[in-house]
């Protein structure tokens, strides 16, 4: 028992329900050290396209807490992951975000790993030195069609079953067969779960987001599901057409809430995320028979929702990296042979949601400073327009209770 528990389990106890969080939440560095710990330490989490790691030698390196990882292209195609941590005297061993190398070499003494984590140069280290011994430790990885997930825990849980509901809806991507066109990460001052509570509700759309509003639709019945799975008249149409062109589409939600799928229709005559609402890539990226199939949206908590659109991908990461700052990355995907200039202009392929991401981080900045007041009191969620919103904070509650459990049996 920690002596933080008596007081998260209040904070739990008082929770209401259809209600914003207290303050500790979205504030205590307590709270936070129990998300790292609890959730972003245990669950899988999104960390990169596999296209980012183009050919052997190809890095990327991410932060998580206090962990710091290296995912790596080895000369096998295998894309691996591993603590950026040398196992001499501990130094990061890539500093860069991301680059390109023939061996890890530590930049301290020169440690030298081959790809596949083996060390296999160790400068004068004596004759009883096993080199077999100090290889980079390993960090879980899968690649799900493309998308790299990474998990710290040593006894990760489960992968199969998002796996398993994932593919039909991601095949038809073809995000193996992308390229990364721009990355743009920002950090929000304010707490990852706000991050979240906004990106899961649209009530806030029309009066921030005038560049995603001519191609996202603010209609609950076209854009929303109702908290019971129930889609309107409308939706199911949409689905349909969809299936019946192949691409996997209606809305499917895990039993415990984590990650959800459905391909929603944008506005009515827009194809893609851009400011006259036509396609932004002229070289499709996946096989989307249907221009107007809209956007496959898919989340998957605590690390990352996405957009799969016909003509090209789109991935956020979120990464919480203090208790009032979360970095959100966000990665265009267009197909590998599209040409810029040709295919896709830059500008127009990023501008919808460049714009939107700045316009978000004000509003959530916004709302963490208001947070902060003495006099905030949580109040109550739009059951209409904040039901996802509704259901991020239950999961995180409910999910929060089951991982203190055994903390909690143990004091009684
Ligand atoms: S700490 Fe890496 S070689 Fe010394
Ligand atoms: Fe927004």
């Amino acid at each position: 028992m920690t002596a933080s528990s008596p007081f998260i389990h209040d904070l739990l106890a008082r929770r209401l329900p259809g209600h914003a969080l207290e303050q500790a939440f979205y504030t205590s560095p307590t709270v936070y050290d129990l998300d790292l710990e609890h959730l972003f330490y245990r669950e899988w989490l999104y960390a990169a396209p596999a296209c980012q790691l183009a050919k052997a030698g190809s890095y990327v390196t991410m932060r998580v807490g206090a962990y710091e990882v290296i995912i790596v292209r080895g000369r096998d195609g295998e894309i691996r992951a591993f603590h950026n941590s040398c196992r001499h005297r501990g130094s990061l061993i890539c500093k860069s975000k991301q680059g390109q190398v023939a061996k890890l070499v530590c930049p301290y003494h020169q440690w030298t790993y081959e790809l596949d984590g083996k060390l296999i140069w160790a400068n004068d280290m004596g004759a009883d030195f096993d080199a077999s011994r100090h290889g980079l430790r390993p960090v879980n990885l899968h690649n799900l069609e493309g998308l790299i997930y990474i998990c710290l825990s040593q006894t990760p849980p489960d992968f199969d079953a998002f796996a398993e509901l994932a593919r039909p809806y991601l095949a038809i991507h073809d995000l193996t067969d992308a390229k990364v066109a721009y990355t743009s990460t920002i950090v929000e001052k304010a707490n990852w779960k706000l991050v979240w509570e906004n990106n899961r509700e649209c009530y806030h759309c029309s009066s921030n987001h005038p560049a995603l509003c001519r191609s996202f639709p603010l209609d609950p019945d076209v854009a929303g599901v109702s908290p019971d799975g129930s889609v309107s008249a409308v939706l199911q149409a949409h689905f349909d057409r969809c299936e019946a062109s192949g691409a996997t589409s209606g809305f499917r939600i895990s039993d415990d809430g984590q990650y959800r799928f459905a391909r929603m229709p944008l506005q009515e005559k827009a194809l893609s995320y851009t400011m006259d609402g036509k396609a932004a890539v002229g070289r499709n990226l996946g096989r989307v028979r249907l221009p107007d199939a809209g956007t496959l949206l898919k989340f998957h908590y605590p690390s990352t929702w996405n957009h799969f659109l016909p003509d090209h991908s789109l991935t956020f990461r979120v990464t919480p990296i203090s208790p009032m700052e979360t970095e959100v990355t966000t990665t265009w995907l267009v197909h590998k042979d599209a040409v810029e200039g040709v295919d896709y202009d830059r500008n127009r392929l990023t501008e919808v949601w460049i714009a939107t991401n700045d316009e978000d981080r004000e509003i959530v900045e916004t709302n963490q400073r208001g947070i902060l007041s003495p006099a905030y009191i949580p109040g109550p969620y739009s059951p209409n327009q904040e039901s996802g919103v509704i259901q991020f904070v239950d999961w995180y509650a409910t999910w929060l209770e089951r991982s203190l459990a055994p903390m909690r049996q143990a004091a009684e």
